[in-house]
């Protein structure tokens, strides 16, 4: 597998959007989403970067891709905070089609929460079928399936602590 993004290059980039992240929101309390399972990895780095008082609420949205139609997004919630009022940041892995993101972002406003905005790790180029475009973003890659550092090829490859990608034929012959 090739290396994308190694352990240091992830800590720059994501040390950096703490601080963008900090200078949009000074002090304030912040309460993050962290879609599951994906930003895992990312929420635990991330939140370790941020001084102002921080609550963490987590959502999972998982899509059917190649079940039945592509986009198709199955949400649970029943892990969220009571965000009313709250200035929320949603934290995702990956800006792919942008159909997760945009589909979190519009659940958590349906919450009456004072603001919404959302930070992901990686922006795939070229992809996106969506308006939304996220406030915060660590790297934006080329269009190539990859793993690591949370995210994941059928649940597996979620530790690796670099990025690498997943080449065709290694998804062809992953038979774990
Ligand atoms: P979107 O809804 O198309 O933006 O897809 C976002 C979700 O698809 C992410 O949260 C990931 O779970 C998954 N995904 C998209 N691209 C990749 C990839 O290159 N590697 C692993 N998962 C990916
Ligand atoms: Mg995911």
């Amino acid at each position: 597998m090739k290396t994308l993004l190694s352990e240091s290059q992830l800590r720059g980039g994501v040390d950096e959007m703490a601080q963008a992240i900090t200078r949009r929101y000074g002090g304030n309390p912040l309460t993050i989403v962290a879609v599951m399972t994906g930003s895992l990895v990312l929420l635990a780095d991330l939140i370790r970067q941020l001084n102002m008082p921080v609550r963490v609420s987590l959502i999972q949205a998982s899509s059917y891709r190649g079940h039945t139609e592509p986009g198709q997004l199955w949400i649970r919630d029943d892990m969220m905070l009571d965000v009313t009022g709250r200035d929320v940041l949603v934290v995702d892995d990956i800006f792919d089609t942008g159909k997760t993101l945009q589909r979190v972002v519009e659940c958590v406003g349906e919450m009456d929460p004072n603001s919404v905005s959302s930070a992901v790790l990686l922006h795939k180029e070229g992809r996106q079928q969506v308006a939304l475009t996220p406030d915060f973003v660590a790297f934006r890659i080329p269009d190539e399936f990859v793993v690591g550092y949370g995210l994941d090829y059928q649940d597996l490859y979620r530790n690796l602590p670099y990025l690498a990608v997943l080449e065709p034929s290694e998804i062809e012959a992953e038979t774990v």
